[in-house]
């Protein structure tokens, strides 16, 4: 009898152990690093890291003299260039895009290279000023196929 009391209790120990450590909720995942390189006098670039820094990704950056090569390198196709070359999980993001449409590529991994806001639009994220302008967001493919992504 008094061992089945003890059974009976250390089952109800587990069980209540178990839907203890459903209940809890699941640590949220941190947001991987976004290694950025901009040029040292970049005013906008700043401006569009603290932007995805309060979105909540960690940022890394550095400074490089010649944006357009280091783009072109990271395999930026020239017409979607701007002013800033981030890397973030093997993918490339290139000048203002907003921090949602990462999230979005990171959440749902597809064979695209990067994503782009080519030039410097008003109204993209660490560009304010008035009037803020629509704008395309560009994706591309590691051969160099182009696509709307996205439309702000
Ligand atoms: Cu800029
Ligand atoms: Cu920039």
């Amino acid at each position: 009898m008094r061992k089945s009391l003890i059974v009976l209790l250390s089952l109800f120990a587990l069980v209540g152990a178990t839907a203890g450590a459903a209940l809890r909720p699941a640590p949220a995942t941190p947001l991987p690093k976004v290694v950025v390189y901009k040029n040292a006098s970049c005013g906008c670039c700043s401006k569009w890291i603290d932007y995805i820094k309060a979105a909540g990704f960690p940022v890394e950056v550095h400074d490089v003299d010649d944006v357009s090569e280091f783009a072109a390198a990271s395999g930026v196709p020239t017409a979607l260039g701007s002013c800033h070359t981030a890397l973030v999980q093997g993918y490339v993001i290139e000048g203002h895009v907003p921090a949602d449409l990462v999230q979005k590529l990171l959440t749902e991994k597809p064979k695209l290279a990067g994503l782009s806001v080519p030039g410097m639009v008003v109204g993209s994220p660490g560009m304010d000023g008035n009037p803020a302008q629509p704008y395309d967001v560009i994706s591309w493919t590691k051969d160099g196929k182009t696509a709307v992504y996205a439309k702000r």
